[in-house]
């Protein structure tokens, strides 16, 4: 069967279990990631929608690359493609000489490293590692890593189902929704946290339209959450990002609803440059901000918001429009890819394992720990 990106699924293939899960649960076909047993394949998000165009990732430098150079984003997609990366440097040590444990150690805190702020990479890095048993020979450690990168895919759909459940009942019919970026299918192993709350109402029988920020500079609103959004048939209408406030005042939006990169224990949100700015206007408007986020995407370890590492990119991201430079000559730019939402702006974080209200303190904890 095509899955809409001009990918078939395939018997033999590593992933067809997943795609098999997927296909029972939902309808979105789209699904940013595939895996032969060999290779990790990755749809080039750069390109999209103008162009499908899957890349093949043979080695871990490869997978590092195309997570710090976009053409694989959104931190579940991220976490997702740093497991399928540490499997492919395990594979390549077997006929290397040298410690393999010690080896892979390495070469996680190099997968970590690509994109700092998603804590979704390290997390699922982590959790490869701490399955490695100096007792067990290397093949049975390539064996292992596999299971666990595969089962963290398929744990991180399930998780978006449940959270769409959860999510969709807070919407009231019909409803208008303001979202940024793009936590949508091809943010995740598939479905989406923010979109697939979104397409939840939908399969309910809500009467759902989207405003899309376009989402400066990479534009993941304009062409991502655009282009999967009109492909379910959702009615959407993508705005600029300063736009966001005004639409608001207008009285056009029913709630917001954005995923988020890293939610440290006190509920605080690192999430795309621009969220910021929507939860103050949401606040000063009486507009519901929900934070929709696997439980993976939660880290108990960082205390607030002020110690999330904040990822500052290239200054030719601004002061470029794909190759055409648009910025006065010699003027510098500071691209930073995040900002933080403090706590007291997030009505409520939607996980796959129940809604969150303040205070987000404990209610994080116990998400983490049930
Ligand atoms: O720079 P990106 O495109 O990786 O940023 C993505 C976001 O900010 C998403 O909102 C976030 O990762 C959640 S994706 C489910």
């Amino acid at each position: 069967m095509d899955l809409g990106s001009g990918f078939k699924i395939k018997k033999g293939w590593k992933d067809y279990k997943i795609l098999k899960f997927l296909l029972e649960l939902t309808d979105s076909k789209i699904i940013p990631i595939r895996y032969s047993g060999k290779e990790l394949f990755l749809l080039d998000q750069r390109l999209l929608p103008k162009k499908i165009k899957w890349v093949c990732i043979k080695n871990a430098s490869q997978g590092i690359r195309a997570i710090s150079n976009m053409i694989v984003r959104g931190a579940p997609a991220i976490g997702i493609t740093g497991a399928f990366s540490l499997v492919l440097a395990a594979r390549s040590f077997l006929n290397k000489k040298g410690d393999l444990i010690s080896n892979l150690k390495d070469a996680g805190k190099q997968i970590t490293n690509a994109r700092p702020t998603a804590v979704n990479l390290k997390w699922a890095v982590d959790r490869l590692l701490s399955q490695v048993d100096p007792e067990f020979n290397p093949k049975e450690i390539v064996d292992i890593l596999e299971q666990e990168a595969l089962k963290i895919w398929e744990e991180d759909i399930a998780a978006n189902i449940k959270m769409a459940a959860f999510g969709q009942k807070l919407l009231p019919d019909p409803v208008t929704v303001l979202t940024h970026c793009n936590a949508g299918a091809l943010a995740t192993g598939a479905y989406g946290t923010a979109l697939g709350i979104i397409r939840g109402a939908k399969d309910a029988g809500k009467r759902i339209k989207v405003f899309a920020d376009e989402t400066r500079p990479w534009l993941q609103g304009a062409r991502l959450t655009a282009w999967e959004l009109l492909n379910d048939n959702i009615t959407c209408q993508i705005i600029i990002d300063s736009a966001a406030a005004f639409i608001m005042q207008q009285g056009l939006i029913d709630a917001v609803i954005v995923g988020a990169d890293r939610i440290a224990a006190n509920g605080d949100v690192a999430n795309k440059i621009g969220t910021y700015s929507i939860a103050l206007a949401a606040k000063e408007n009486d507009i519901p901000f929900y934070v929709a986020a696997p439980t993976s995407t939660l880290d108990i370890n960082t205390p607030t918001g002020k110690e999330i590492p904040i990822e500052t990119r290239d200054e030719k991201e601004i002061t470029y429009i794909g190759k055409t430079k648009i910025a006065t000559e010699g003027v510098k730019a500071l691209n930073f890819a995040f900002d933080i939402t403090p706590n007291n702006l997030v009505t409520a974080i939607i996980t796959e394992k129940g809604v969150l209200r303040p205070p987000f303190g404990p209610a994080i904890s116990n998400a983490c720990t049930a």
